[in-house]
């Protein structure tokens, strides 16, 4: 059985993601389009994004994804397999979202059925990447331009359908 899920992520438009635990920006209004998008819904995060974030984002249930097996942050499910987090996450009913970070983006992107890209009109210095996309099982849906301290492009992308054989 699949599941239906989304990544939900922000890039510049070199592909940076994070720089060591860091986001490296600051754009106002995207935090908040990020909060629209993923209220009501169950995150994805590993460990590291989890903890740059600090804490469990109200108004939404937290898995975070560890190899560690005492790892209890406060507020939050954790799973030690990507298998057992979708399971969790698919038991709460919610909308499902992977929230980072590159590491989690490189080994979910192939299985998600929604990508919710925002790409930050900057170049920047980075150590972290989202994976190449969008690639060719993609399409995007939606395209929203924002003006701010920098502009920003929020695009939503759906997986095609795939013929049965
Ligand atoms: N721009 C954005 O939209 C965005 C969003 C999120 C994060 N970020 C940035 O991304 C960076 C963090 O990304 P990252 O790639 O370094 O780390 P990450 O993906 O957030 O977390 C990696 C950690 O998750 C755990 N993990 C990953 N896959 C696992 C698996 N299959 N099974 C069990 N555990 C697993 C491991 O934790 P343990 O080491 O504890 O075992 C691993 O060290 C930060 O700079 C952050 O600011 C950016």
């Amino acid at each position: 059985m699949t599941i239906d899920y989304a990544l939900i992520a922000a890039r510049s438009r070199n592909s940076v993601i994070g720089r060591d635990d860091e986001i490296p920006w600051h754009v106002k209004g995207e935090q908040a389009l990020f909060k629209k998008i993923t209220l009501g819904g169950c995150l994805l995060m590993g460990r590291r994004t989890f903890e740059s974030i600090g804490r469990a984002l109200p108004g939404r249930i937290s898995i975070v994804i560890t190899r560690q097996q005492d790892y209890a942050p406060e507020g939050c499910h954790v799973a030690h397999t990507l298998e057992a987090a979708f399971h969790s996450a698919e038991q709460t009913k919610r909308p499902i979202f992977v929230i980072g970070g590159g590491e989690l983006y490189a080994s979910t992107l192939a299985q998600a059925r929604w990508v919710h890209l925002t790409t930050i009109d900057l170049e920047v210095n980075g150590n972290v990447y989202f994976p190449p996309f969008p690639t060719a099982n993609f399409t995007c849906i939606h395209t929203e331009h924002f003006q701010s301290n920098h502009a920003y492009c929020y695009q939503t992308f759906e997986r095609n359908p795939t013929e049965n054989v």
